[in-house]
């Protein structure tokens, strides 16, 4: 099958681990850069990163990549672009995008320049006088950075966060690629117990007992793409019996969420359920102040309350205070905590093994982890 040019945007600080994944689901030119992964496959690998990728925010068939300076030389690459070779002839194709660090900044003006040259060639190459645009959605996605332009066709819909398993969530859920990528950092394995003791909605132990059990991060939900005539119904069948069929059917993982909000710990378990992961994780209402385990090897994933108002800070770091004291050095026993405060080592009371920078949304946050044990 013919390789097509792709890129899978995601949360910034995680793209090596995201070039890792898609490598393993079996992609070629991988490459990453600020924030995106290109890469190369052909149609069932497109499907199958959909379904499978816990890390990639979206996956885009990158239809074009060009120098613009003008809109000139924007509406003549945009022309050049084989896009008759994705989009039908009813197809509906709005376009939106960004400008950054480019000559060429206005939005709504850059939209329109692409979407004409788009229209143009679709109805000279589809022989058309009319586009109706009533059929399938190809959302044109472009990217114009430094005066570079990436041209692109959304094939997820849906941003792939959007798993399908959390009906309801909390305040403050993370989003469900930072939980996967925490569990990637702590180096989650299948016969693992995970612990996360402020755990919310329940996010990252859903993730890591999917990850354990190899369940397909979204094969519950539907895309885009699954509408485009190139990709025939039976890719994204194949591809989900394939998914579905990897599924371990027992496994030694074990999954413990500690949190004292009862409302948060119900949705942990209807979510849990949802996922295909309850039998596999318990939720109990549990103070941080009386952490203790028993287990002989843990790894405690964790994202704890943050404030934003002066009181919440107070109480936050109080909480980071008692991490230091709970989360004691055992054998066995690693720590990550994700966490925006500048102070969180200082609180914590101890330096951590090693530390990263990574994306909360907007917010921006270091990943500690704790895992030597000597004294
Ligand atoms: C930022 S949220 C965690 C969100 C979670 N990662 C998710 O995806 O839904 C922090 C959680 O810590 C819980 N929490 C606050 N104080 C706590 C304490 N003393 N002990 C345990 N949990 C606590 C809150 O109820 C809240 O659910």
């Amino acid at each position: 099958m013919t390789e097509i040019n792709c890129m899978a945007p995601c949360l910034m600080g995680i793209e090596k681990l995201l070039s890792d994944e898609l490598k393993f689901l079996g992609a070629s030119d991988v490459k990453a850069e600020n924030g995106r992964v290109f890469f190369s496959g052909d149609i069932s690998l497109i499907a199958k990163i959909n379904i499978c990728s816990r890390l990639a925010e979206r996956v885009y068939i990158l239809v074009s990549r060009f120098d613009a300076y003008t809109f000139e030389d924007l509406f003549q690459g945009t022309y050049s672009a084989p896009w008759e070779k994705y989009i039908e002839k009813d197809g509906i194709f709005p376009v939106t995008g960004r400008c950054l660090s480019s000559d060429l900044h206005s939005v709504p003006s850059c939209q329109a320049v692409i979407k004409k040259a788009a229209a143009e060639r679709l109805k000279s190459k589809l022989k058309a006088d009319v586009l109706p645009e009533t059929g399938a959605l190809y959302k044109i996605k472009f990217l114009l950075m430094k005066n570079n332009v990436c041209l692109m066709l959304d094939t997820s819909g849906d941003p792939l966060h959007k798993r399908g398993y959390r009906a309801l969530s909390n305040d403050a859920p993370m989003k469900e690629t930072l939980a996967a990528a925490l569990v990637e950092l702590a180096r989650v394995r299948s016969n693992h117990t995970v612990i996360d003791p402020c755990c919310g909605s329940g996010t990252i132990l859903i993730e890591a007992a999917q990850k354990a059990l190899n369940i397909p991060a979204n094969g519950k939900r539907s895309f885009a793409a699954e509408k485009w005539s190139i990709f025939s119904p039976q890719v994204w069948q194949e591809q989900r019996e394939l998914a579905y069929s990897r599924i371990k059917s027992d496994c030694a993982f074990k999954g413990i969420g500690y949190d004292i909000d009862d409302n948060a710990l119900d949705i942990c378990r209807r979510n849990a359920r949802l996922a295909g992961a309850a039998d596999y994780i318990t939720f109990k209402h549990r103070d941080i102040h009386d952490f203790s385990e028993s287990f002989g090897r843990a790894s405690v994933i964790c994202n704890p309350p943050y404030g934003e108002r002066l009181a919440d800070i107070a109480t936050a770091q109080e909480i980071y205070k008692t991490m230091g004291k709970v989360f004691t050095k055992k054998q066995g026993w690693s720590y990550t905590v994700i966490s925006p405060e500048g102070d969180f080592e200082k609180c914590f009371g101890r330096k951590a093994d090693k530390r990263r920078k990574l994306y909360n949304g907007m917010i921006s946050c270091q990943v500690y982890q704790y895992f030597r044990n000597e004294p």
